[in-house]
């Protein structure tokens, strides 16, 4: 089984951005802390981060033709991407939806998420473990299928 961990925009300064909601860990850490668990779980990942809607929505589209699971946090665009929604709509598999903050304990835009309107399951607030509590649950959704 295949996974896609996909990254929206700024998970790159991950570790450096408001380490307060954020904190210190890289997003390297995060592949590598993912990277290990999907070797207990016996699964293959690719773990990706972008700037660009475009090129996530081509991941998404990747995802369907390899037919993968996706673990996705689609940062700023969970809020407003109807595009990556669309994507999501189109694909088959597995989604579970994380969120290294509470997004429902800040700002109220952050309240509305447009993958939620997909996601098969949503993590919010467990710091970069979300990553971790998300990959073994689509490991086990791909598992039960
Ligand atoms: C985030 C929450 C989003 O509201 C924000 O735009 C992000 C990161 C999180 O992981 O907590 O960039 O998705």
């Amino acid at each position: 089984p295949l996974i896609y961990i996909l990254n929206g925009p700024n998970l790159n300064l991950l570790g450096k951005r408001q380490p307060q909601i954020y904190g210190h860990e890289t997003l390297e850490d995060v592949a590598r802390d993912c990277a290990a668990l999907a070797a207990d779980l016996g699964v293959e990942t690719r773990f990706l981060q972008s700037n660009a809607e475009g090129q996530i929505i081509d991941w998404i589209h990747q995802a369907r033709e390899d037919g993968a699971g996706i673990v996705i946090n689609p940062a700023a665009y969970t809020h407003t991407s109807v595009a990556i929604l669309d994507a999501l709509n189109a694909f088959d598999g597995p989604v579970i939806e994380i969120h290294i903050s509470n997004v429902h304990k800040r700002e109220a835009f952050r309240h509305h998420s447009y993958v939620s309107l997909r996601a098969d399951g949503v993590i919010a607030g467990c710091g970069t473990e979300g990553y971790r509590l998300a990959l073994r649950r689509v490991a086990t959704l791909i598992a039960q299928d």
